[in-house]
């Protein structure tokens, strides 16, 4: 069968290669270039991978132009309606959605995996108050390399599928560790009895003197579905920055614990997970409604930094689609918890102000699920430098199915990206006192 390819010439030299066209089951074909340099001599240079496809995945695939997302072949809306965050993690692991026993076990497996060990639980105490809950996350996930890594086989699948579980597990326990050094209450075990957001409510808020969860374990149902939905929402989005940090740190053969802990050091960034706590930030610096025209212009202004936060994405260039559910339960949210805080007021606002700009429209910059996932998270009374950590808790059930999928491909190889060198062609070293 005959295989179709591509011709890349170099013009200079007038040598011309083949290269073979690889088509997946979805999406823009790909040229594998692997050889190029073989063949022709020459790199390619991408700058922010705009172009180039780093690995084969099964897991996610995403159309920004048609604004589709699709887990392991579900679109995104069905998954939002109708399953729950550990569902779709076991999904995104596994490849299939669980049946009924299989998810009971799942569930299970992590509840037992959520706690943590107390020598552990003691490396909060050697935290500032007033560090930021995301450099502890990246802190403390890094440190159970230092609990799991001698028995650690990971050749062995089922040593990896556990080492999945735990970092799932008990993400949520550190997070909730994180908020609570940073107000000084103590830790709140979790409970074997409550599902996995209501456990990390529970956690969060819980006080010695008000348990946040009654003896009936009463709990407000639309808090704990829009914290189902923001976690499928943010499960996976295929090669991303942090999830493409993941990848690499894994592909030496790293402790899984710290790759995943270099995942979340990615994911901190502005541009990337930190969006939606500096959306709230953008939101505090501008004020007040009658601001926003002169803001909307600083972000238009090629000379001021300003970008505004929650909007245009690298991928999706007509609509973000976890933008588009997220949007109605943020409504929902507002509406369950009426607010005279003139930040929301602001933010509904902006979102109307800018999706009537022309700049706006050319440039195709939408609200992003970033925009809408702050302000739900500031409804739900989760501090402002704790919505980044709710991220991780969501986006590692990404991470681990991504390093689970490389780490069985035999064909796995080391990622070793190639530059183009810009710096001295050569020179002479000068002994210091010759210098001038
Ligand atoms: N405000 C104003 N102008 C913008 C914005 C913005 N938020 N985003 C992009 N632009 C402009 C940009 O200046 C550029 O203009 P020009 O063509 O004249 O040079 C054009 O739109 C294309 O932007 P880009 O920077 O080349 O696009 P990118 O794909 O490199 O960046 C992005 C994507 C998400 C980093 C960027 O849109 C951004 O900084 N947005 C704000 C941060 C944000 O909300 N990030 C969360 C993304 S969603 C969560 C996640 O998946 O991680």
């Amino acid at each position: 069968m005959s295989q179709d390819t591509v011709s890349i010439k170099n013009n200079t030299s007038g040598e011309e290669a083949e290269f073979p066209l690889l088509k997946g089951s979805l999406g823009t074909p790909t040229v594998d270039i692997g050889t190029l340099n073989k063949n022709l001599g020459i790199f390619t240079y991408d700058q922010g991978f705009v172009s180039t496809a780093s690995c084969k995945s099964d897991i996610t695939f995403i159309d920004g132009n048609k604004g589709i997302l699709l887990y392991r072949g579900y679109p995104i809306e069905q998954l939002a309606k109708h399953s729950s965050f550990l569902e779709v993690s076991y999904l995104l692991m596994n490849g299939e959605l669980p049946n009924k026993d299989e998810l009971f076990s799942f569930t299970d497996e992590i509840n037992h995996h959520t706690m943590l060990h107390e020598a552990l639980s003691g490396f909060f105490g050697g935290f500032h108050y007033d560090a930021h809950p995301m450099a502890m996350m990246v802190g403390v996930v890094g440190s159970l390399s230092a609990f799991y890594h001698g028995e650690l086989n990971m050749e062995d699948p089922e040593h990896r599928r556990i080492s999945a579980m735990r970092m799932l597990a008990k993400m949520p326990t550190i997070a909730a560790a994180c908020y609570r050094h940073s107000v000084g209450w103590p830790n709140v075990y979790p409970r074997l009895d409550l599902g996995y957001c209501e456990n990390f409510l529970n956690m969060m808020f819980s006080l010695p003197s008000q348990k946040y969860i009654e003896k009936d374990n009463y709990i407000d149902p639309i808090t704990v579905k829009a914290l189902n939905l923001l976690f499928i929402l943010h499960a996976d989005h295929e090669q991303n920055a942090s999830t493409s940090t993941v990848r690499l740190a894994s592909s030496t053969g790293a402790n899984p614990y710290a790759c995943i802990a270099a995942g979340i050091s990615a994911l901190w960034g502005p541009a990337h997970g930190g969006a939606n706590e500096a959306v709230l930030s953008m939101l505090a610096q501008i004020g007040t409604v009658d601001k926003i025209p002169e803001y909307i212009a600083k972000a238009k202004d090629k000379n001021d930094p300003f970008r505004l936060m929650g909007f245009g994405h690298r991928v999706y260039k007509n609509f973000d689609p976890r933008a588009t559910i997220i949007r109605e339960t943020c409504y929902e949210v507002l509406e369950r918890f009426p607010t005279d805080d003139p930040l929301f007021e602001l933010a509904l606002a902006l979102e109307e102000y800018a999706l009537k700009d022309e700049y706006f429209i050319e440039k195709k910059l939408y609200p992003n699920v970033d925009f809408y996932s702050g302000i739900i998270y500031r409804a739900l009374k989760i501090p402002e430098n704790m919505f980044t950590v709710m991220f991780v808790i969501a986006r590692t059930a990404g991470w681990v199915s991504h390093w689970l999928e490389m780490m069985s491909d035999p064909t796995q190889r080391i990622g070793r990206p190639r530059q183009l060198y810009t710096g001295y062609a050569n020179r002479d070293y000068v002994p210091t006192d010759a210098r001038k």
